[in-house]
C-alpha cells in the first residue's frame, strides 16, 4: 500500500483558519472514502506565527513545508499587523515559504462555473465558459530583486527603491511550464509584459519567443503588453487559454480575472517549484483571495477557493486528476443547487454559511463517489 502523504496545513490568518476547517473535512474524506491516505499537520504562518514566535515563519515550520509532499496555505495578513516593519510583516512568511521552496510557476485557473455565470459584474455572454489559466513567475522580478529599501537623501528627502529583475533561466523555466500547460488544454500561449518600457521586458520576449522556436513550435504563442492584458481580460477574456507573465503583472491581471468567475472567492491557485529526478515538485496551494479581516470569524467566507486549491493539490501533487475532478464535479453541483455564500449570494438563491458550504461539498462527494 502505497505510504500517506504528508501535507503541512497553514492556516495563517483572517478567514484562513475558517476556510481551511473545510478544507481539512474534504481531505479526511478522500482519506476515508478514496484510498488516498493523507497525513495532515498543522503550524503558524503569518501574523499568527508573529503573535506565537515573534517571525511570520519560524525556521522550524520552513523545515517541515520543506519537507512536505505539499503545503496547503489559507491566507496571511490583517490590520493588527500593518504597522510592523517591512521586514517582520505576515505577508514576508509567505513570500520566504514562495521563495525557500523555490516555487517558481504560480498556476492561477479562472473558471466560470456554469451556475455562478451570473453571478460576475460582468455580461454573462463575456464569461460563460470561461477557462483560461495565469501562469505567474513568483520568485523573481519585483518582489525580490535587489537593490531595495527605503533610504534618506543627503537633502532630507527619502526615496523607495525596488528592482525589477529577470535573467534568462528564470524566464525560460516559467515560460516552458505555461507551454506544457498549453499543450493539454486549447495549445495557445499569451505572454505578457511590457517590453515597450521595461528593458526586463525586452528580454521576457526575447527568451520566450527563442523558447518557442526552440521546443514548443506546435503551441501558438502570442505577445500582448500588460496594460492591454488588463483591458483584453475584461472586454473579451475568452481570447485567452494560458497567459504567462512576471510576477507584480501576475498579481495583479490575476485579482482582475479572478472577478471574471464571479468571486474573488471562487479563484485557487498552485505553486510548483523544478521537477526532481523522480518526477516530484514541491508545492504549495492557496486561495488567491487574501485574508479578509472585515468578514473573519463570522462564518461569511466562501471555502470553496481553498477547496478548489485543494483539487489542484490532488491533480498536480498527487497524480490523481480524477480525483481532482470528482471535487470540482461536487463543488458545481453544489453551485447549481443554489447554495452560496454572500460574495456570490444572488436573490433567488440559498445563503449558507463557511460550514454549512463545507457540509453540502462533502454531501455531494458522498453521493457522486461515496
Ligand atoms: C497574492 C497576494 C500576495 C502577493 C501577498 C499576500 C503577498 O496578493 O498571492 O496574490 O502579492 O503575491
Ligand atoms: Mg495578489
Amino acid at each position: 500500500m502505497a505510504s500517506n502523504k504528508k501535507l503541512l496545513v497553514l492556516p495563517g490568518d483572517g478567514i484562513g483558519p475558517e476556510v481551511m476547517a473545510q478544507v481539512a473535512r474534504v481531505a479526511e474524506w478522500f482519506d476515508r472514502k478514496r484510498a488516498i491516505g493523507f497525513d495532515l499537520e498543522e503550524d503558524l504562518v503569518g501574523g499568527a506565527a508573529i503573535d506565537a514566535h515573534g517571525t511570520p515563519l519560524a525556521d522550524a515550520t520552513m523545515d517541515k513545508a520543506l519537507a512536505a509532499d505539499a503545503v496547503l496555505l489559507g491566507a496571511v495578513g490583517g490590520p493588527k499587523w500593518d504597522d510592523l516593519p517591512f521586514e517582520q510583516k505576515p505577508e514576508r512568511g509567505l513570500l520566504r515559504l514562495r521563495k525557500e521552496m523555490a516555487l517558481f510557476a504560480n498556476l492561477r485557473p479562472a473558471l466560470c462555473f456554469a451556475p455562478l455565470v451570473e453571478a460576475s459584474t460582468l455580461k454573462p455572454e463575456v464569461v460563460s465558459g470561461l477557462d483560461l489559466m495565469i501562469v505567474r513567475e513568483l520568485t523573481g522580478g519585483v518582489y525580490f530583486g535587489e537593490p531595495r529599501g527605503i533610504e534618506t537623501l543627503s537633502d532630507g528627502q527619502r526615496r523607495g527603491v525596488n528592482t525589477q529583475v529577470y535573467t534568462t533561466e528564470e524566464i525560460r523555466r516559467v515560460a516552458a511550464v505555461a507551454f506544457e500547460l498549453a499543450r493539454k488544454r486549447a495549445n495557445k500561449l499569451c505572454s505578457v509584459e511590457k517590453a515597450n518600457v521595461m528593458e526586463s521586458g525586452v528580454l521576457w520576449r526575447e527568451e520566450v519567443t527563442r523558447l518557442h522556436g526552440e521546443s514548443y513550435l506546435d503551441v501558438e504563442l502570442s505577445h500582448m503588453y500588460a496594460d492591454n492584458c488588463a483591458m483584453q481580460l475584461v472586454r473579451a477574456p475568452k481570447q485567452f487559454d494560458v497567459i504567462v507573465t512576471d510576477n507584480l503583472f501576475g498579481d495583479m491581471l490575476s485579482d482582475a480575472a479572478a472577478m471574471l468567475t464571479g468571486s474573488l472567492g471562487m479563484l485557487p491557485s498552485a505553486s510548483l517549484g523544478a521537477a526532481d529526478e523522480t518526477g516530484r515538485r514541491r508545492a504549495l496551494y492557496e486561495p488567491v483571495h487574501g485574508s479578509a479581516p472585515d468578514i473573519a470569524g463570522r462564518g461569511k467566507a466562501n471555502p470553496l477557493a481553498c477547496v478548489l486549491s485543494f483539487a489542484m493539490l490532488l491533480r498536480y501533487s498527487l497524480d490523481q486528476g480524477a480525483e481532482a475532478d470528482l471535487l470540482e464535479n461536487a463543488v458545481e453541483v453544489v453551485l447549481a443547487s443554489g447554495k452560496r455564500t454572500p460574495d456570490i449570494l444572488q436573490p433567488g438563491h440559498e445563503a449558507v454559511s463557511t460550514e454549512a458550504m463545507g457540509d453540502a461539498v462533502l454531501a455531494e462527494l458522498d453521493r457522486l463517489g461515496g
